[in-house]
């Protein structure tokens, strides 16, 4: 089946010789039921339901304070350092990362805070030097150790540089309305707050502040953003699988894992949208990975990928299934130029003379997915006509509705992660925290 809606062209024909049509058709209930589920509200974690209805939520009020802070910090500073991990940073910057960065004007968005190397946040530190910064440090929990740690640090070198008063005026906290520990320090110390609504959980909280404000800042039309979302939101709900592109996904990817396919492949051509990757796969992974049961999400960036995992995909177990996300129109249009003079056509590149770099790629994504479905991969495609804020809206926003709808099918409570707090238990035990 095609669906094309929002200038994303989904493409399930690929997975027709790995399932019958009579498994897509048990399906058709079992999704419709799971949509109806999160539509009305009665679906286990209802109370993480928020995001549903964001892109109708978000008015002109609130598209205008996201303004009033990018504009205070482009008039004052070359970078904007967000702090944050999981959801509460890989939202922004797979947008950012699929845009290709900040706008001319607006600061350079660098991230903090993702992790606990001492080399990465070293490099945010080499970065910061003499250059003027702002922070924006992002947290639902408000407890989270790795942001609050990179947090302690940064705030520390903002005061040095700024003094404290002019420090807290350069700092905008978002997290809870109420609860945390970083919200007791931003209404101590005055800081700029926004507030993660309590029923939109981390991995789906791109359409709120968390991803809103640092996207602002880096110049990003985000009211653009949203109405992509908005329009994915009326193609995602209600309707069949034929016309419904969430439900499709959701039914597919479904059928497959029932029949052995437990891995998901999500392959690009487009190195830009290497971060939505890694941002579909905590939507996906944390999601659906409970109670023994979930599609393991995996990511490639081809053909980079062809030349070190190529073989494995190609030839390896054949658990694999994959999802292509590709992007019909690059911005940039670099061609392969005609020899030089005296050159013999030695490297025998002669007859792509003239043709496109990305008209190659396209090329490239056709002839692996030609392979891969040979090799025994049953391949779904997401095409994009382009990479524009309202596309990479709609696309977000039909992967959230795509995974609690499979999340249902799989039986568990895709809003929920409680098997993220065994590491930390661990972790700070053996740092012997009181
Ligand atoms: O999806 C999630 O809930 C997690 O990835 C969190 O976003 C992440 O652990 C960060 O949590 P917090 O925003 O509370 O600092």
């Amino acid at each position: 089946m095609i669906i094309e809606t929002g200038g994303i062209k989904l493409d399930t024909t690929g997975v027709a010789n790995f399932l019958d049509q009579a498994e897509l058709d048990a399906m058709k209930g079992p999704v419709e039921k799971a949509a109806a589920e999160l539509e009305n509200g009665t679906s286990p974690g209802a109370e993480y339901l928020g995001w549903l209805d964001l892109p109708d939520q978000i008015g002109a009020s609130e598209l205008a304070a996201y303004q009033a802070t990018a504009i205070r910090s482009q008039s004052d500073s070359e970078v904007y350092v967000v702090i944050g991990i999981g959801g509460s940073y890989l939202g922004a910057r797979a947008i950012l990362d699929a845009l290709g960065g900040s706008q001319p004007g607006c600061p350079e968005v660098i991230f903090a805070g993702t992790g606990l190397c001492s080399a990465a946040l070293d490099k945010v530190l080499k970065n910061i030097e003499g250059r003027d910064f702002r922070l924006c440090v992002i947290s639902k929990s408000g407890t989270t150790l790795e942001p609050a740690v990179a947090f302690r640090m940064l705030r520390g070198l903002l005061i040095k540089k700024y003094g404290a008063e002019k420090a807290a005026g350069r700092i905008t906290a978002v997290t809870d309305q109420a609860r945390g520990a970083l919200r007791q320090l931003a209404d101590q110390e005055g800081y700029e707050t926004y507030v993660i609504p309590d029923n939109v959980g981390g991995r789906f909280s791109v359409l709120t502040p968390v991803g809103l404000v640092p996207l602002a800042v880096a110049g990003v039309d985000v009211a653009a953003l949203v109405a992509g979302a908005q329009s994915m939101k009326k193609s995602c709900t209600g309707g069949s699988l034929a016309d419904n592109p969430a439900n499709l996904y959701a039914a597919t990817r479904s059928v497959l894992y029932q029949k052995g396919f437990s891995t998901e492949v999500m392959s690009t051509f487009h190195s830009g949208l290497q971060t939505v990757q890694e941002w579909w796969k905590q939507l996906f992974g944390e999601s659906e990975g409970k109670g023994g049961q979930g599609i393991f999400p995996a990511s490639t960036v081809f053909t980079t990928d062809l030349h070190s995992l190529g073989q494995y995909v190609q030839d390896g177990k054949r658990n694999l299934q994959e999802t292509f996300l590709c992007v019909h129109q690059a911005v940039q249009s670099l061609k392969v130029p005609g020899e030089s003079e005296g050159g013999a056509n030695l490297d025998g590149l002669d007859y792509l003379v003239g043709r496109s770099l990305d008209d190659i790629n396209w090329k490239a994504y056709e002839g692996t997915k030609n392979a891969h479905l040979s090799g025994g991969v049953p391949c779904t495609s997401l095409e994009c006509e382009e990479l524009n804020a309202e596309i990479i809206g709609g696309l977000l926003y039909m992967f959230e509705k795509a995974v609690g709808v499979s999340g249902r099918l799989l039986g568990v409570n895709p809003f929920d992660q409680p098997g993220v707090e065994t590491y930390k238990n661990e972790m700070f035990r053996l740092l012997g925290k009181p």
